[in-house]
């Protein structure tokens, strides 16, 4: 069976709460003219701030699903003396779907390493949330040719005692670091290059099929005019969007790009 597109939006720390549901409610209002037709080939998906977590699950869970809800991040426990954190059932309380899981700001910003990650992909994926696993290497390990090395480790050990019955609800965003918010972005065929090493590797870690089913969305400065040519790649199935993701027009006009590829 052909893998559905997965176009989320990472807003990351921006938005207020009026601006965060007028953007919300904008792309929702887009969507049926976005997706043409295409709605069982693109799933949408939309990251706000925890603190805007719950007006926005008003806005996209409102009568059908039209988006699925993701948190940028979420804690490792169940509950206790945590100050700060954010745990699984929290998200899932004020309804969230999916959460993202060793964002390259997560490791690079506030240093977090591959165990923790690790802990936090396998709360989630128990928990019955979907995960989107962050992966990407820096400019110096790209230049250092460390490219391939740094993705299998952050795969491997972000996976680890993950089974394979779990993969349903796993996702894998690549995301050079070097092209997150920095207006570059990876070539069309680098970014190929890479996705189809983790999907081998992802074969080799589980099986060829369980290869062919998971979805790799490629993320780092996608825009409305370079995301067609991204997600034409044979391995590319979606984009995680920054910038791009907080204007309505440009967020419609990726999942528009993602709905004609499909
Ligand atoms: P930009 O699209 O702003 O480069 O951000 C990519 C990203 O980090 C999405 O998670």
């Amino acid at each position: 069976m052909a893998r559905k597109f997965f176009v989320a939006g990472n807003w990351k720390m921006n938005t207020n709460r009026k601006s965060a549901c007028a953007l919300a409610d904008g792309i929702v209002h887009k969507l049926d003219e976005a997706l043409v037709g295409k709605a069982d080939a693109v799933e949408v998906g939309l990251c706000p701030p925890f603190v805007y977590l719950s007006d926005v699950a008003r806005l996209v869970t409102n009568g059908r699903a039209k988006a699925w809800l993701g948190a940028q991040d979420l804690y490792t426990q169940d509950n206790g003396a945590f100050t700060g954190e954010i745990s699984a059932a929290m998200l899932k309380d004020v309804g969230v779907h999916f959460v993202l899981c060793g964002h390259s700001e997560r490791r690079h910003v506030i240093g977090e390493g591959d165990d923790l990650i690790n802990a936090k992909v396998k709360k989630a994926l128990a928990e019955g949330l979907r995960v989107i696993l962050c992966i990407g290497e820096t400019l110096d390990q790209r230049k250092a040719n460390q490219t391939l090395e740094v993705n299998r480790r952050q795969v491997q050990a972000g996976l680890a005692g993950v089974g394979a019955g779990q993969l349903a609800n796993l996702v894998i965003a690549y995301e050079p670091v070097w092209a997150i918010g920095t207006g570059v972005t990876a070539s069309p065929a680098q970014a190929q290059e890479v996705h189809a090493q983790v999907r081998k590797l992802l074969a080799d870690l589980y099986s060829r099929a369980a290869a062919e089913a998971m979805q790799i969305q490629y993320g780092g400065s996608v825009k409305p005019d370079n995301a067609a040519e991204l997600m034409g790649q044979p391995d590319i199935d979606g984009a995680l969007v920054g910038g791009a993701s907080l204007k309505v027009e440009d967020f419609v006009a990726i999942i528009a790009a993602a709905a004609r590829v499909a």
